[in-house]
């Protein structure tokens, strides 16, 4: 047992210990502390956890010294060098296990910083690896450089994206050769000016990056300069490949527009088809009354010659109804064997009597030898379509449309084309008229999507479609396609 005096010594010695010593029960409540967090006494933290106290963590450290005692019924030490703010020190945990009767009643608990052995070299030699590790780690390209350019980080995602090697980079390398002409003077003027996230910052900042082999990777890029001493010394970048999502937007705007596309032609088919089936009935009313007047009365032969020529007028009704009908037909997308000439025919039987035509010289030279052609039959329809319109809108009306339908390669390919003798499209927009949208039309009279579903069509029939223009004399689009494909199933809902 300790004297009054040695126990009165012992708690000024606790007192006047500088480091946090606690003493806690093996359930990590403390039992007694000669310190306490700032803002609170020493009494509100008794019979607390230690690490909710002084960690604010809902369970034991990980890296606890007292579990180690606990397990062991030995003194134990653990050190962690991360937790310290001071680069050369680390701290040590140290836990002793006090006894009652052979059994572990609490344990005493202090904390210290102590130099690193080894010196600071090794810590910040470990700090430098950890760091390199992180940068490496990246998915995105991190690339940093100095004020004259000369690459000084260059991780594997940016040689994943820009193609050169991280040697060739810091051996030669300069952060221009990865912009064009003026965009590195462009990119260093922004990221000093405080509209792209604030002086000294770029963020999602939209740059095409220029890769080994010339092509243009788009880029989202967040960048800083960095500052030493308030010098600026380095700015370092973050690339994020864009490719991928402007690959999947591109594709859903292209369904979007397929879809947008397939509902137009399924609505304007109902609305066809339904008037076809309306005109129908009268016009077999006209048929079977004028065919009975014909036969019950006797008519003066002007009389007769006009009924006659009221018949084959309906007759001629009769016909054009069965070519909507035919031409709207309702189906499923399906690939199936189509006769293309007869599509071409339909479609100008249709549209020649239009008033858009009437002073158009339409020349058909469609191959008799043209085998059947695996394609969906109503999105041709809508090729051809497409092209005679343009066509003839081109003209404004007139002019002369040429049509032609040919073998190619022993009758495994054909090639339709389809000429007008229009102003012809000037060489700088020719590049542009199968992006969607693009129209030189006015508003309200083009959407400027004609073309670019045309091109979609054709590409998947494995086809290819071009144009050709000579400005003042007219437009040959031509496009060629395989006879056949190979289709798995038949999607036939006739
Ligand atoms: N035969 C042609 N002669 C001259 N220019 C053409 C011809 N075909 C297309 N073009 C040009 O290409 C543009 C795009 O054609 P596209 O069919 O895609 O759209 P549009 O005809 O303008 O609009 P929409 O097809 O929706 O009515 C047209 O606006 C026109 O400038
Ligand atoms: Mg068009």
């Amino acid at each position: 047992m300790l004297s009054d005096s040695e126990q009165h010594y012992l708690l000024k010695a606790v007192e006047a210990f500088r480091r946090r010593m606690i003493v806690i029960s093996p359930d990590f409540k403390l039992l007694a502390s000669n310190s306490s967090p700032a803002g609170m006494q020493i009494g509100d933290v008794i019979g607390k956890h230690c690490h909710e106290v002084f960690y604010e963590r809902p369970s034991p450290c990980l890296n606890c010294a007292v579990e180690e005692a606990a397990a062991t019924h030995q003194p134990a030490l653990r050190t962690n060098d991360d937790e310290s703010e001071d680069l050369g020190k680390m701290t040590c945990f140290y836990a002793y296990p006090i006894f009652a009767n052979g059994e572990i009643e609490a344990f005493v608990s202090m904390e210290f910083n102590l130099p690193i052995q080894g010196g600071i070299e090794e810590r910040l030699q470990r700090t430098n690896t950890m760091l390199r590790k992180l940068i490496e780690s990246s998915v995105d390209a991190v690339i940093a450089a100095d004020r004259k350019g000369n690459i000084l980080v260059f991780n594997d995602a940016a040689t994943n994206i820009t193609g050169y090697s991280r040697n060739e980079v810091l051996e030669t390398g300069n952060i221009r050769d990865l912009y064009n002409d003026d965009l590195a003077y462009k990119v260093m003027t922004d990221l000093r000016s405080d509209e792209h996230g604030g002086p000294g910052k770029l963020k999602s900042y939209r740059i095409d990056v220029m890769s080994k082999d010339g092509e243009e990777i788009p880029i989202s890029l967040n960048a800083s300069i960095v500052y030493a001493e308030e010098r600026e010394v380095a700015t370092i970048g973050f690339f994020h490949d864009l490719r991928e999502e402007l690959k999947m937007e591109t594709e859903l705007k292209n369904t979007q527009l397929e879809l947008l596309q397939s509902e137009k032609m399924a609505s304007l088919g109902k609305l066809s088809a339904g008037v076809a089936h309306q005109l129908n009935n009268p016009l077999g009313g006209i048929t079977l009354y004028t065919n009975l007047i014909l036969e019950d009365y006797e008519l003066e032969k002007d009389a007769r010659e006009d009924l006659h020529r009221v018949l084959r007028d309906a007759e001629r009704c009769r016909d054009t109804v069965k070519e909507l009908l035919e031409f709207t037909r309702q189906t499923r997308h399906f690939m199936k064997s189509n006769d293309f000439n007869q599509a071409i025919t339909r479609t100008l039987f249709l549209l020649e009597r239009q008033p858009l035509f009437h002073n158009i010289a339409i020349e058909k030279d469609l191959s008799e030898a043209l085998p059947m052609v695996t394609c969906d039959l109503q999105q041709m329809n809508h090729v051809i379509m497409n092209l005679i319109l343009n066509a003839a809108q081109a003209m404004d009306g007139r002019g002369t449309l040429r049509i032609k339908t040919a073998l190619k390669d022993a009758g495994e390919r054909i090639l339709f084309e389809i000429s007008d003798t229009g102003p012809g499209i000037s060489p700088d927009i020719l590049p542009r008229i199968f992006e969607p949208y693009f129209t030189t039309k006015k508003e309200g009279q083009g959407t400027g999507l004609g073309l670019s579903l045309v091109y979609r069509i054709i590409e998947n029939h494995n086809g290819q479609i071009q144009a050709r223009s000579t400005p003042g004399e007219g437009t040959t689009f031509t496009i060629e396609m395989p006879a056949t494909i190979n289709i798995s199933g038949d999607g036939n809902d006739d």
